[in-house]
């Protein structure tokens, strides 16, 4: 495996490359991360992982200062899965101010970027940046950030790339907690309750594919039942899985998605499934 940290030497490396396949990540690598490798591996002879926490997609009151950088144990756990890990500086991702920026599609201001503002375009433009570098043929994203997948669909699909986009399911521990680099912020009885989210998420599953339809009163209840156990609710939303609109009765294939702050640490989580419409 190796380790590249400038945008000429991974070119140079992939030059001759005829099937490569991405996953990129800001780094601090799970489970979750080590599934979507897995995947990249039965899809392409090059595995390029980028490690990357990347400045332009964090709000001035978000965490990039204290984001965990763990390049170290990163690399020890790509090794013998990833080929390439390209592991950029800031200045070698923006040696200038990135006034050129990429502007989502107006379903990037909802949900997570309701109150992450920006988010959604740092994230589009690190992507196509990256995309450009690696010039994959095949890149992962996970449903974890079910929102952000529609993003990178959405900007392939509209930017004409010619990258296949696969989707990896999410990984979670055995409380069922998605597992996330932001889970290590948690106190220890922080992480006992942690699972209330997924719960209020299921919970929504279960009374819809049992015919409540009532989705604005079940997304309140949700909201009620955490913030009663001391959550700082973001939002929780039943949407169309397919274009993430609000849900309608007519729609069968759905998502539940919530963010939410426990303590200092805001989580996600959300649940895809069909009902009979
Ligand atoms: P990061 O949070 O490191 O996630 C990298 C990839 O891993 C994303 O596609 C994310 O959806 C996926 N992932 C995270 N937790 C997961 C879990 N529990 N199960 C399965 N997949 C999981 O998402 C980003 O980085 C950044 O926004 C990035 C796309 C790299 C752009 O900077």
């Amino acid at each position: 495996m190796q380790i590249i940290q400038t945008i000429s030497e991974l070119r140079k490396t992939l030059k001759n490359q005829t099937s490569i396949a991405f996953l990129p990540t800001m780094g601090n690598l799970h489970a979750g991360h080590i599934h979507l490798v897995e995947i990249a591996k039965q899809h392409a002879k090059c595995v390029v992982v980028s490690i990357f926490v990347n400045p332009l997609q964090f709000g001035p009151n978000e965490d990039l200062a204290n984001y965990p950088r763990t390049l170290e144990a990163d690399c020890a756990k790509l090794s013998g899965l990833a080929d390439i890990v390209f592991a950029p500086s800031v200045t070698e991702m923006y040696p200038e101010v990135q006034t050129m920026t990429i502007s989502p599609p107006p379903i990037a201001n909802e949900l997570c970027g309701a109150t992450r503002l920006g988010h959604f375009s740092g994230v589009v433009t690190v992507v196509m940046k990256l995309f450009n570098m690696v010039r994959p043929d095949i890149a992962i994203f996970g449903k974890k950030d079910f929102q952000q997948l529609f993003m990178i669909k959405e900007l392939v699909k509209q930017f004409n790339l010619p990258i296949e986009i696969i989707a990896g399911e999410t990984v979670r521990e055995v409380d069922g907690l998605a597992m996330s680099s932001r889970n290590g912020y948690l106190s220890t009885d922080e992480r006992l309750v942690a699972i209330q989210l997924n719960m209020a998420l299921r919970g929504i599953v279960v009374a819809t594919k049992n015919g409540n339809k009532n989705f604005v009163e079940l997304e309140q209840q949700a909201i009620q039942q955490l913030s009663q156990h001391n959550w700082l609710v973001d939002y929780i939303s039943i949407r169309s899985s397919a274009n993430l609109k609000p849900a309608l009765a007519t729609d069968k294939n759905l998502v539940v998605l919530g963010a939410a702050k426990i303590g200092k640490t805001r989580l996600i989580d959300n649940i895809e499934f069909c009902i009979d419409a």
